[in-house]
């Protein structure tokens, strides 16, 4: 393809629309010029491409695809070839669909376990986040599919995710919110990179020249396009200025009307749209010729359900087996209790929501080994009520047994996209199950399905505690060879649990408010804030058992003293003493020795799976580079490593650290001040004492005042219809509205997850996507309208209602 020539040849409205979808899923094709449309679809772990429909939030079919595990439980595996493998197979059905960009992988930061997208998401560490996408995407594109990286970026929460602002302060944007995206960027090159809804420090994500440009493609050397999230476009013109390259969906001609105006007025050079109309033109060809000439991978969808398998098997971390309790051995007789045994919870509600092509449920893959066992639900799932019958039904059973394994976690409305969790609570009837069988049976294994952490009130009543997170639809046969020890556990948590809701340090300033969040804790967030705080957790950062023991040995570094522009080279011994195969996660981590600065106690750097027969010992060898010293130093605006000793850590968990060495590295730029914040910040230096860390310390780190929230006084097209409720049309059109989507959803229960999703993002939506997410039903002079008639305009109101101004 010819892109200059084409660029010469297009006509001002067809890049216009070039750079516009042209419905939900499909870029504009010129067919005058034999420029064909591509087709993006979700997601990050399966592919969910809508043939007939077309909506954000997995509600209408999708075509058959291999449900993967999602990001929150592939995490676990830490292990990059499996992401690959996942990328891989992910890639080969998109290729087989013709569809050229999977919007995934999301490298958010858990910064909050509460987030209701965190089962979409890999960690609360960005060094593990980005070398697990930068596999993924590797995957994906080995098969000449494009991926999409997202959401870019401080995308933490779903509560009003549209309209909020992040104010992070540079440091934690550089440390933790942007790494995992450089990190894929530098490393895999994605075709594109998605806008995120929400502000960051003041600007829209999708209007961000300084994330958009500086960083992502001056420093970071992006060469793709990027994508607005759906609907995430407030201002066209301002977006393309910024450096964003197309709006998806398709605006219904409201962002067309408004790049004309603004063209013609100057507020849009026509250099900015040609910028665009290039990258865009760049995303088709790159689609086409990839399609043409990449190595293909046979599309197989029983060997990707295996893989899926792999991922699941993989990825399940054995939290706790007292007393060897797990594997389970042939002749024990088993009281199998927990509805999700009979209906899996597998993955997460939402725009990442796949169709499977089979689903696996516990219950028959037990039949199939010929395992003694009988089965209880124990609890519903259509609601929360502790059921006094179902309960003496599982009690009954386990009584009888060997051992009870109990599935229990969270209830699909319990986490989803659109909305939060409120607390990290099971559903009562799930606890009430697990207390009461373990009455009256000491052998308890407790097989969790959750897509991020949850309390467990019953931990020391249970000897055993396996979590699958969220196994994707071959997650049933996965937990069988686990359970019974056909396959060994070697997930290891990506995320910290805290012992309660009110530990993390995020508790107190997420989703505050409609406005803004304020991160507050900084660069502290996940262990990095428990290890500062030195906090008790109930399972940290990195920890997962298994059935056979590992034990460390021979720390070597290559250097005792070092230059920071050299190479240190880490290398350790690890012995499988136990007597059966496994696979160990050995995390390398670096802390820093005394500093101005306040600095996480130690920051994963490095890790690697091995896999070991018993009796075999391996070594491990890490390479650390000047990046795995250095700190962001916002007032020099570059990452640099402090001169002075620093320790390397190896361990098989953040909180069981087997070997550790020291090393004395020398600065290449030893003049450069560190910044010191104990006069002006003092909190983040005493977290182990004080857990609030007040406004004026925030302020020192965020390096200016604190904005304040600026409501505006009148509705405009950002405001949402929750924001009209205030007024006597607003609440009408409320209530219409809701009747109309519940209807045309089929009357879904209240407690219907993809009900409570929908409203929720209704309620939050501002006004200026209502066109584009509506599929341009509900056009935009109808919601012009509505807002001059909320403003008290009546006479504007209804030009635009009849005249449709
Ligand atoms: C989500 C994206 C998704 C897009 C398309 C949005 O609501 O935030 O992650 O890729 O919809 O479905």
């Amino acid at each position: 393809m010819d892109i200059d020539k084409l660029l010469e040849e297009l006509e001002v409205e067809e890049k216009i629309a070039l750079v516009s979808g042209s419905d939900q899923w499909h870029t504009t094709p010129v067919p005058r010029l034999n420029l064909p449309a591509i087709m993006l679809s979700d997601g990050p772990h399966g592919l969910r491409k809508q043939e007939l429909s077309g909506d954000n939030l997995g509600l209408g079919e999708s075509v058959p695809a291999t449900c993967f595990p999602p990001a929150a439980t592939s995490a676990n595996s830490w292990d990059p070839e499996l992401l690959f493998a996942m990328g891989q197979a992910i890639g080969a059905e998109a290729r087989q669909q013709g569809v050229s960009v999977v919007l995934g992988p999301g490298v958010n930061i858990k910064r909050s376990p509460l987030c209701g997208r965190n089962f979409e998401y890999f960690s609360e560490d960005p060094y593990l986040a980005g070398q697990l996408a930068t596999a993924w995407i590797k995957g994906v594109q080995s098969q000449g599919v494009g991926a999409c990286l997202k959401h870019f970026a401080a995308n933490n929460q779903e509560k009003w995710r549209m309209l909020n602002d992040s104010l992070v302060d540079e440091r934690a944007l550089r440390e933790i919110y942007l790494a995992a995206f450089e990190q894929a960027v530098r490393e895999a090159q994605p075709w594109t990179v998605m806008g995120a809804y929400n502000k960051v420090n003041g600007t829209y994500a999708c209007e961000h020249k300084r994330l958009l440009e500086t960083i992502l493609r001056e420093e970071w050397g992006f060469q793709g396009a990027v994508i607005s999230d759906w609907g995430a476009v407030n201002d066209p013109s301002l977006s393309l200025e910024a450096g964003l390259d197309l709006e998806m969906p398709a605006s219904h001609g409201v962002s067309a009307a408004k790049i004309r105006q603004d063209l013609k007025s100057g507020r849009l050079s026509e250099a900015a749209l040609d910028k665009a109309v290039r990258r865009v033109l760049e995303l088709v060809a790159k689609a086409q010729e990839a399609q043409a000439g990449q190595v293909q991978y046979p599309c197989d969808y029983d060997g990707h359900h295996l893989v899926a398998r792999r991922v699941a098997a993989q990825s399940a971390v054995l939290l706790k087996n007292k007393g060897g309790l797990l594997p389970l051995g042939r002749g024990q007789k088993v009281a199998v209790l927990g509805e999700f045994a009979r209906q899996p919870r597998y993955q997460g509600a939402g725009s990442s929501q796949v169709n499977p092509t089979r689903l696996e449920t516990v219950l028959e893959e037990l039949e199939k080994t010929g395992a003694r066992f009988d089965f209880a639900p124990g609890y519903s799932l259509e609601d929360d009520v502790v059921d006094e019958r179902l309960l003496d039904e599982a009690c009954r059973l386990a009584r009888r047994a060997d051992v009870a394994v109990i599935f229990a976690g969270l209830p699909p409305r319990y986490e989803s996209e659109g909305y939060d969790r409120a607390h990290l609570d099971l559903p009562p009837n799930h606890n009430a199950l697990i207390a009461r069988v373990a009455e009256v049976n000491p052998n308890v294994v407790v097989v969790l399905s959750a897509g991020a952490p949850v309390a467990m009130p019953w931990l020391d009543q249970v000897p055993a505690v396996l979590h699958t997170y969220l196994g994707g639809q071959a997650g049933a046969g996965a937990v069988v060879d686990l359970l019974w020890g056909k396959v060994n556990p070697s997930g290891k948590l990506a995320e910290s649990y805290p012992l309660k809701l009110e530990d993390h340090p995020a508790a107190q300033f997420f989703a505050s408010n409609r406005w803004q969040t304020e991160y507050r804790e900084s660069i502290f967030v996940g262990y990095r804030y428990y290890d500062a705080a030195q906090k008790e957790v109930l399972f940290p950062f990195g920890h997962g058992l298994s059935y056979t023991q590992f034990t460390y040995d021979h720390l070597q570094l290559s250097a005792t003293r070092l230059q920071d522009t050299d190479r240190l080279v880490v290398r350790c011994k690890v012995k499988n003493t136990g007597e059966r195969s496994g696979a160990e996660v050995v995390q390398l981590y670096v802390a820093k020795i005394g500093s101005p600065l306040p600095r996480p106690p130690q920051e994963l750097k490095g890790f690697a799976k091995v896999y070991l027969d018993p009796g075999e010992e391996r070594e491990v060898e890490f390479i650390l580079d000047e990046r795995a010293f250095a700190y962001h130093n916002v007032e020099a605006g570059a990452w640099h490593v402090e001169a002075g000793a620093y320790e390397i850590r190896i361990g098989a968990s953040s909180r069981d650290i087997r070997l550790a060495e020291r090393v004395q590295v020398e600065s290449s730029r030893p003049d450069l001040p560190v910044p010191d914040y104990r006069s002006s910040a003092p909190a983040y230096y005493n977290l182990h004492r004080q857990m609030f860390i007040p406004r004026e310390d925030f302020a020192a780190v965020y390096g200016r005042p604190i904005p304040a929230p600026q409501p505006p006084d009148r509705f405009d097209e950002n405001s949402t219809l929750e924001d009209l409720g205030a007024t006597g049309l607003g609440r009408m059109i409320l209530k219409v509205a809701r009747r109309a989507i519940w209807k045309e959803m089929g009357r879904p229960r209240e407690t219907d997850p993809q009900w409570l999703m929908t409203w929720a993002i209704m309620l939050e939506m501002p006004l200026r996507s209502v066109a584009a997410l509506s599929g341009g039903r509900i056009p935009i002079h109808y919601v012009r309208g509505l807002i001059a008639w909320a403003n008290g305009e009546r006479g504007r109101a209804l030009r635009h209602w009849f005249w449709g101004q």
